[in-house]
Order: structure tokens, then sequence, then C-alpha cells
């Protein structure tokens, strides 16, 4: 796919060392964001969720990352899946709950049943068609000191060949294995993702109580972890369309803190109401950092 020329102008300005001016286009055309999706939404890794999302055998989680729907499954042989929610025959969601249990998942459209860990049961085809096209689409799946990881830029490896985990994920403090989740929040920005993005990497601002000392982790574009002594933030950008964006926030606590967040937690989601809103929260200035983070991403093949 040839890049649109709002993206080329971004590295001709960068190579010439010249100012950043960027064209409006680049937060608001649909061949950019399709661009940015084919490029960049997709590469590894996405931080989703804690693992006690997934507390028993039989457990599903659905996730929206980087424009797909996935599901996060447990079989009763504690093996986990990342799923995607597409249905081999026609292409319908397969589930549409957030979460639940089940021993199948029925696709509602015309009924093809699909075991937990995405095998096709109902109907059998196996005597027509390759067993290994009977799934649904199964990308690499990490749990890493309580945190699961997706990684949606290819198929997962056969069974009993686990992925390598995230590179950055000796970042993550031991502690978070047995960390409580204590809230889970969703935003709704008429922001482009990029925008949203820098905001959200603001965050030791917004959400820590002692920012200097507040440790920010990413994995992959689109996901980031802020931890603090005893307590951090899960934080997902999930790009919606050119204009519109959602940030998905998971805030934790370690097995000995008491209480809630003194101010952080506070600070941080009344900005995200205010930019949810259009009021009172002001969409940052993307600096030549940002540029040259975006441009080395969207150049790459
Ligand atoms: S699309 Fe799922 S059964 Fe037809």
């Amino acid at each position: 796919m040839e890049l649109p020329a709002s993206i080329t102008a971004i590295g001709e300005q960068l190579e010439a060392d010249r100012e950043i001016i960027p064209d409006p286009q680049l937060f608001a055309a649909a061949d950019v964001f399709a661009a940015e999706r084919q490029r960049l939404f997709l590469r590894p890794w996405v931080a989703v969720d804690h693992q006690s999302r997934l507390p028993e055998p039989g457990r599903f989680v659905r996730f929206e990352a980087a424009t797909r729907s996935i599901l996060v499954t447990r079989d009763t042989e504690d093996r986990t899946y990342a799923l995607r929610n597409v249905c081999i025959h026609a292409g319908y969601p397969v589930c549409d709950a957030e979460e639940g249990a089940a021993e199948r998942m029925v696709c509602p459209y015309h009924g093809w049943e699909f075991a937990i860990d995405g095998r096709l049961v109902e109907p059998d085809l196996s005597a027509r068609i390759d067993l290994a096209r009977l799934r649904l689409a199964r990308y690499p799946l990490c749990l890493s000191d309580g945190l699961i990881f997706v990684d949606l830029s290819r198929a997962a490896p056969p069974p009993g060949e686990a992925p390598a985990p995230p590179p950055a994920s000796n970042a993550v403090p031991l502690w978070f294995a047995k960390a409580t989740v204590t809230s889970r929040e969703r935003y709704a920005m008429q922001w482009n993702w990029k925008l949203a993005l820098s905001f959200v990497r603001a965050t030791p601002q917004l959400v820590a109580d002692e920012p200097g000392a507040a440790v920010l982790t990413e994995f992959g574009p689109l996901s980031l972890i802020l931890s603090e002594r005893d307590r951090a933030t899960l934080l997902r950008v999930m790009p919606k369309s050119a204009s519109h964006t959602d940030i998905a926030i998971v805030r934790m606590a370690s097995p000995g803190a008491s209480g809630r967040a003194r101010n952080g937690g506070d600070r941080l989601a009344d900005s995200l109401h205010a930019a949810a809103d259009g009021h009172g929260a002001t969409a940052p200035v993307l600096d030549r950092d940002f540029f040259g983070w975006y441009w080395s991403l969207m150049s790459a093949e």
C-alpha cells in the first residue's frame, strides 16, 4: 500500500531537518487511518488485561485491540488462547458477550459451534476440509507476571510451542502476578489516536501520586503500563476511526496496598471525562520525537 502524501510529508520534513508541520489530513483522512492499521496498529505486543480476567477453566473475555475483536479463552487443561472473533463460515463475530464461561461458542448467525480453543466442532466438515482450516484464527498469547499479552502481527505457533514473551515484560514488577484489579474503565474520545496516545503518555502527571518515581513501560505502539511502588495502571489505546479513539484503563494494586489511589486516579478520570466531552481538555501538540517514532514505524516494511 502506497503511503498517503500527508504521511510521507512527515518523513520528508524529518529527513530535511525542517520544522514538522503536519497536514490536517494526518488526523482525519480515512486513507491515513487505513495505512496506520496496516503498518502500525498490529505491531507486537498488546498488553490487554490482568490474567485474573480468566479465573477458571472455561472462561473467556472479549477484547478489542488494533481494530480487531479478540477472544481470550482458557480451556479445561489450563491452556490459554487468543482467537480472532470472526466466524470461518461467513465472517460474522462468533461472540457478542464481553466475558463469560462456556464449553462452546455458538455463532449466532448460522449456528456453527466452536470449542473454547477455537476448533470447529459443529458441523463436522473434517471429511472434506483440512482440519487446520477448521478453526478460528489464533494469535500468539503470553501470560507474564499476571498480564495477558497478545501479538496480532502473526499466527500463533503450533500447539506446544510457547511464543517468546514481550521483550519489555521484565520491567513489570513481580507483584503484578498477585495484584488485585481495583477498577476498569473505558473512555470514548473524539480525537485521532495519535493525539490520544500522546495524551496518555503524559500519564505520570495524571495517574501517579509521585510522578517522578513512576515507571512507564510501553508494549507495542498501543499499550502502556505505569508502575508505582504498590500500584499500577494499564492503558490501552484503541483506534476506532480517524477521529474516534477509545481508551481502556485497568487499575491494579499490590497485595499490600491499602485503599484507593490518593490523587492520581481521579486526575486521570477527570481529564479523560473532559476530553471525551470535548470540554476543558486540550489535545496535545505532537513533538518531533513523536513524529520520529511515528515515521520509523510507518516507513518500515
Ligand atoms: S457466519 Fe457463523 S455460522 Fe455462519
